[in-house]
């Protein structure tokens, strides 16, 4: 199969064999013709955060489970949710039902089971601010296995799913700790600089501000093919920090609980003089130095050639190394 249609960087890769699984039995019998197949399999959420480059010899995956339920703990609202929900579609109907703690998060396209891996965040909140726990298919122990939240190791765009458990383990739900309480977080300057009275701001209309910035700021997929933030904003120590600001004094920046600071991969990159910057046909968004966009469709490794230019220039410029954000098959 052509797996274009299947990742929204739209590249165009040939897949041996695919399979599309709605429960956990069919999930076990695309496993099992792994393993008498002797092949590798690759699990399919959205194909919002991955690079396609060789032609993939292995079972795809795509991750069709449904379901949401909801259980009540005094204020607080356990939401048990199949991996193959839509993530977006999720937000709206928690915020619709009043269940809030997810409104940062809304409109960030992919599956609800990709959600934990790189621990998805936005304007102020990370996945970890609610995650509950994460059940999964452990293919070595060859168990349903449930892992708390301190259990998946949930850092910056990191989790134990993308170490330890790496191939291994496929999630097949997750459950977030939602209240009917609305505490809605709008630290995040450019959040806070949207909303009229950022203080008294509703879920709702927490919701509606980050949806409006996304949409301003973010190429829609469907029209320019991109996998979100192309590269992760690079976190680097306190001393290189200060190297750095005394150079380039106007380096965006955050201070992380650790002691590391984070900088703006976006920043270094358009101040590198790549933003809106398209060769053949791949491109940086003019609009968000962080997006790459595949503007005809070119396979993964264009894309990645493409990008290597930026990160070199980046650590010509800034002594930085730019890592990248999406799995790269
Ligand atoms: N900036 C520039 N040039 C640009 C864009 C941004 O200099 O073209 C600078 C600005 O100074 C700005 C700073 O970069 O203050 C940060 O920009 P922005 O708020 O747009 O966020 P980001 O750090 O580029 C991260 C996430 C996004 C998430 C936003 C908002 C990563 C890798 N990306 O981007 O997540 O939506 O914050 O919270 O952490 C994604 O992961 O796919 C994604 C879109």
């Amino acid at each position: 199969v052509d797996v274009r249609e299947f990742n929204t960087f739209a590249v165009p890769a040939m897949a041996a064999y695919f399979a599309e699984v709605t429960t956990l039995e069919e999930l076990q019998q695309a496993l099992a013709f792994c393993r008498t197949n002797k092949r590798r399999f690759i699990v399919l959420g959205g194909g919002s955060n991955l690079v396609f480059t060789d032609k993939i010899d292995a079972l795809l995956i795509r991750m069709a489970l449904r379901g949401v339920e909801c259980t009540a703990s005094g204020r607080d609202r356990i939401v048990d949710v199949a991996a193959g929900e839509n993530w977006h579609e999720l937000v709206r109907y928690c915020v619709g039902q009043g269940w809030y703690g997810l409104e940062n998060l809304v409109a960030i396209p992919g599956s609800v089971g990709a959600a934990p891996i790189q621990n998805i965040g936005a304007y102020g909140v990370e996945l970890a601010r609610v995650l509950e726990s994460v059940t999964g298919w452990d293919c070595e122990q060859n168990v349903l296995r449930t892992l708390n939240a301190q259990e998946c190791l949930l850092s910056y765009r990191d989790s134990v799913f993308k170490h330890q458990l790496k191939d291994r383990f496929i999630i097949t739900s997750v459950s977030l700790r939602l209240s009917i309480e609305a505490r809605p977080e709008v630290s995040y300057p450019a959040l806070r600089a949207e909303l009229v009275d950022p203080d008294s701001a509703t879920p709702e209309q927490v919701a509606a501000t980050v949806a409006s910035i996304r949409a301003e700021k973010l190429p829609d997929y469907r029209v320019e093919p991109n996998v979100g933030s192309f590269f992760k904003n690079p976190l680097i120590s306190a001393e290189k920090a200060n190297e750095l600001l005394a150079r380039f004094p106007a380096l965006a920046h955050w201070s992380m609980p650790d002691g590391r600071v984070k900088l703006a991969a976006a920043w270094l990159v358009d101040q590198s003089g790549w933003k809106g910057r398209r060769e053949g046909g791949v491109g940086v968004h003019p609009k968000q130095a962080i997006v790459l966009v595949n503007y005809d469709g070119l396979g993964g490794h264009d894309i990645l050639a493409f990008a290597a230019q930026i990160q070199a220039d980046v650590l010509a410029k800034y002594g930085v190394n730019l890592d990248i954000e999406p799995r790269v098959y």
